[in-house]
């Protein structure tokens, strides 16, 4: 990254009202000295083609790209990454003079959120919870880097799920791929999981109180839940399952280890984590007390 002139990089996204990526970079580049100047790009699907052409522009350095479309993008670059073309979703777009390539650095921020539970997933049955862009990242990551014996999908839309256990039964054939659809199989699901994971975006704030597990779902001290929402810090779910004394993983690892491996990516500078817990759980206690 050149040091000398401020560079720019976006949020590319429609809406943005509560994304948290500008606060943790700009405190990162002002604490590191970084002339890094991050602004919110919310636009319309119209738009879309021609804001990230413009990218290809020397004074960006690239974007994320957060809801809708994380997948509409991939016609659009030059160049795909693997884990991003396996996941068939990118979130973060590095312009290298001129030419823009697509990561998923969700799948790095899944995985790091992962790292202090990884030995007690090790060849046990997963459960994710959703077949949305998430949910892939959260099955290629886990997939790739905790060599889980198998991996069940649950989904309200069946050949979404489909479709998701024939795409990565192709790419990992080693491990067990499932899915169901039926409420009733989910009790015998989460039994036999030693992680489950949500990936849809039930429970998320405004709707805090819903929980994508029905409230008769019994857990185990021996589990662990991860949502990957952090708003709310605390989701029904991880609440539910705190009762029954199962461990729990909240959002929030996931989204600064996704920032931290895009910030790196821009300027080939580690992000300090510190300042970005720091940064990302004030501004989530600010958001609560306006709402
Ligand atoms: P993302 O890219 O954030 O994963 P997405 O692709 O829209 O977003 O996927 C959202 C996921 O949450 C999907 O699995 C979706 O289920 P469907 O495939 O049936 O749409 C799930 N989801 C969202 N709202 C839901 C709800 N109210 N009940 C159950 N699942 C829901």
């Amino acid at each position: 990254m050149n040091m000398q002139s401020p560079v720019r990089i976006g949020i590319i996204g429609h809406p943005l009202t509560h994304t948290l990526s500008p606060a943790l970079h700009t405190a990162a580049a002002k604490e590191l000295h970084l002339p890094l100047v991050y602004g919110t790009l919310d636009v319309g699907n119209d738009f879309l083609p021609a804001l990230i052409s413009s990218l290809r522009n020397q004074k960006f350095r690239g974007a994320n790209i957060t809801i809708p479309y994380k997948e509409a993008v991939l016609p659009l670059l030059d160049e795909i990454k693997d884990e991003a073309a396996s996941v068939g979703a990118v979130n973060t777009i590095v312009n290298e003079d001129g030419k823009l390539i697509g990561y998923n650095t969700d799948v790095t921020g899944i995985a790091r959120a992962l790292d202090s539970v990884r030995d007690s997933i090790h060849q046990k049955s997963i459960l994710i919870l959703g077949a949305g862009g998430a949910a892939r990242a959260a099955a290629y990551a886990v997939a790739d880097s905790c060599s889980p014996q198998g991996i069940t999908i649950f989904n309200r839309t069946q050949n979404r799920a489909e479709n998701f256990v024939r795409h990565f039964q192709k790419h990992f054939p080693k491990m067990t791929w499932e899915y169901f659809r039926e409420r009733e199989r989910l009790p015998h699901a989460v039994e036999e999981s030693a992680l489950i994971i949500n990936a849809t975006s039930v429970g998320m704030s405004p709707h805090s109180g819903t929980s994508p597990l029905p409230l008769e779902i019994r857990f185990s001290n021996h589990q662990i839940i991860f949502d990957i929402i952090y708003t709310p810090l605390r989701t029904a779910l991880l609440k539910h399952a705190e009762t029954y004394g199962a461990a729990t993983i909240n959002g929030v690892e996931m989204f600064i280890h996704q920032g931290a491996r895009a910030f790196e990516l821009w300027t080939g500078k580690p992000l300090p984590l510190a300042l970005a817990r720091d940064t990302v759980l004030k501004k989530l206690k600010e958001n609560h007390k306006r709402e």
